[in-house]
């Protein structure tokens, strides 16, 4: 057995909880839909946090949540295809951008606990960076490849950038939504204002 995660179906009242909190996951198709869900039922389960609300989002971003983060990217996602589609035309994949916005950071599930109260890096998963862990738990959940790809190149130090426009969309949501968790954290200046990037 594996120490970074166990894929599992999880029990029907978990499966719920996970619909209750990523509200927008219900706008997927039925195949989709469940894969995700047992995407984040494993990685809840696999992780250190007894439940999803308990996530931390960031090292530098301590107090924000993930669940919090995750919604947020979703939500912002969504108001950019939109309007990618409308202005400009751009041919969306709308399945695949919602499922890749809700499960672009699902990693950071497993890779921060906490250590005498204080948000630590896991040191059984540190060994692996962040994308390349979440995608290696969606492509064993049985996700699509593209979803794969895009949640495996997605983080701003990833060697390689998936073309197409839902990397875009997401890129561009999850770095708005970064940025105002940041802003929110003592010490930590959200990527707009930094000099070095
Ligand atoms: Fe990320
Ligand atoms: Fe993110």
């Amino acid at each position: 057995m594996s120490g970074l995660y166990t894929i599992q179906t999880g029990e029907p009242s978990q499966r719920q909880e996970v619909l209750r909190l990523f509200p927008r996951m219900a706008k997927l198709g039925a195949p989709l839909r469940e894969r995700a869900i047992t995407a984040w039922v494993s990685a809840w389960l696999s992780s250190t946090h007894s439940t999803l609300e308990e996530m931390p989002y960031s090292l530098q971003a301590v107090d924000y949540r993930l669940l919090d983060h995750t919604n947020e990217v979703a939500d912002v996602g969504l108001f950019l295809g939109d309007y990618a589609r409308g202005r400009w035309g751009s041919e969306l994949e709308a399945d695949t951008l919602m499922a890749t916005l809700i499960l672009h950071d699902i990693d950071k599930a497993l890779l921060y606990t906490r250590q005498d109260g204080a948000v630590v890096a896991d040191p059984a998963r540190a060994c692996l960076p962040h994308g390349v862990l979440g995608a290696m738990l969606l492509k064993e959940a049985g996700l699509p490849d593209d979803i794969v790809t895009l949640v495996g190149t997605h983080t701003t130090t990833s060697p390689i950038k998936t073309a197409g426009p839902e990397a875009w969309i997401l890129h561009y949501a999850d770095l708005f939504a970064c940025d105002h968790a940041f802003g929110q954290a003592e010490g930590t200046l959200p990527f707009f204002q930094r000099t070095n990037n």
